[in-house]
């Protein structure tokens, strides 16, 4: 008896060692049951999906899986795929996501069907938007602790008018309904869930429950005889799976701080990149136990700033054109572009780029002493 527990003992042990590893990229969040498991294992398969026009694909198509883009180093991660958005900004301020013109994502890629019927390689973008915007495929480790947090732990953050005169104002974006939005370069989307769905249609052209017929050419229906499939292309249960897998993916292991890459947080603090950048938030409530009450290092205030004309294009909800959410420096080990739309090829250029409520920050990074300069760099080549 009294062996049976010692060895009951010795295996709890070893298994709290076992737990307190950090995991891997593209693992699930520790502390997970057989069940959520489970939906993540099975959700990463259609992540990972290929769709052909039999099974769902477009007409009109950015690429045929989610795994497509999100792919580097693991499902969830980068990818080199660059899509285009097109909005128009009316002078009177308001934001038109050209949603009865097939927008605000044009397709880049169309199905053979599609192209015999109307001889078009790409969605075409209409006369009507006044920006288009470029953007790359970020990584999503550890978006399922981004939804958790809290709506008031965001706003908190938030200083639209500047009232503790630091120069940085941050200030929400709403999705079309009033609700805060968080997802996206421009925070449009509220939850991840939504984002998750949103993209079946958007960027594969597979229907779903939520998105139950093709979007438009620009506007103009899809010709008859095009796209055959009955609607939706893909059910409930497939969409809720490929829900699980992303918003259980555990977020990168936190940065071995060695040498000079130790004074790294102290630097970011004081050079002003944290006051965007918010190194963690903590989230709130969760059905999912292993998404309660933890902290995120995710490094942004998920808020929108104005980061001057040189980067800004499209609005977006509330976004002017110059407003972008903080990207969220979390996986930035995982990138080799930098920037919305990719523009940068390092960090340090894509820091060179920040303008607007950034520029003291900026400037203060440019003028520190060459070793402080590296400490910070090889710090965030780690997070
Ligand atoms: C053609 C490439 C492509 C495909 C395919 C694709 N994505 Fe994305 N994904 C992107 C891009 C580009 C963005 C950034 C959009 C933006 O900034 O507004 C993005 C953003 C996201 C985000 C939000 C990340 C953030 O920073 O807020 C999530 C979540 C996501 N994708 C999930 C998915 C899922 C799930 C699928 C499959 C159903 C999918 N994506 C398919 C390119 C792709
Ligand atoms: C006023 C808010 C603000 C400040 C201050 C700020 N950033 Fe940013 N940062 C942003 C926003 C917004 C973006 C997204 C811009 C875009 O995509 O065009 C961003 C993007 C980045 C990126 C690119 C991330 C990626 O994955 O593409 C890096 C790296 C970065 N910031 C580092 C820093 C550092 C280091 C500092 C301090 C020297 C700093 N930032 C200060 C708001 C800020």
């Amino acid at each position: 008896m009294r062996r049976v527990q010692l060895s009951l003992a010795i295996a709890t042990i070893l298994l709290a060692v076992a737990c307190a590893k950090p995991p891997e990229p593209g693992e699930p969040l520790p502390g997970l049951d057989a069940a959520q498991r489970d939906q993540f294992d099975r959700g990463k398969v259609i992540f990972n999906r290929v769709f052909e026009p039999e099974t769902g694909l477009g007409p009109l198509f950015n690429a045929k899986a989610c795994g497509e883009c999100h792919e580097q180093p693991v499902a969830g991660g980068v990818g080199d795929e660059v899509e285009v958005h097109a909005t128009a900004f009316l002078p009177n301020g308001v934001c038109d996501p050209l949603a009865d013109l097939g927008g605000f994502v044009y397709q880049q890629d169309v199905t053979p069907a599609l192209k015999a019927a109307l001889g078009i390689d790409k969605e075409p973008v209409p006369a009507k938007a006044t920006a288009q915007g470029r953007r790359s495929s970020p990584d999503v480790l550890g978006f399922g602790l981004l939804d958790a947090v809290p709506d008031s732990e965001i706003l908190a953050y938030a200083d639209p008018d500047d009232r503790n005169h630091d120069g940085i104002s941050g200030r929400p974006n709403r999705f079309f309904d009033g609700r805060l939005g968080r997802f996206g370069r421009k925070a449009l989307v509220p939850t991840l869930a939504e984002f998750n769905e949103g993209a079946f249609p958007v960027e594969i052209g597979v229907t779903v429950p939520a998105v139950p017929s093709e979007e438009t050419v620009a506007g103009q229906p899809i010709p008859p005889g095009v796209d055959p499939l009955p609607e939706p292309e893909l059910d409930a249960q497939s969409v809720a799976l490929v829900n699980a897998f992303v918003r259980f993916l555990a977020p990168p292991s936190p940065p071995k701080l060695k040498g000079t890459s130790r004074r790294g947080p102290e630097l970011f603090d004081k050079t002003g990149c944290a006051a965007c950048h918010v190194p963690r938030l903590k989230t709130g409530d969760s059905d999912v136990k292993a998404l309660a009450h933890r902290e995120v290092a995710a490094y942004t205030d998920l808020l929108l700033h104005d980061m001057g004309p040189t980067l800004a294009d499209i609005c977006l909800g509330l976004a002017t054109p110059s407003e972008f959410r903080t990207e969220p420096l979390m996986g930035l080990r995982f990138s080799e572009k930098f920037l919305h739309d990719g523009r940068a090829g390092t960090i340090e250029e894509a820091i060179r780029l920040h303008g607007g409520e950034a520029v003291a920050s900026r400037d203060r990074f440019a003028t520190l002493p060459p070793a402080d300069r590296e400490a910070l760099l090889a710090f965030l080549k780690q997070l």
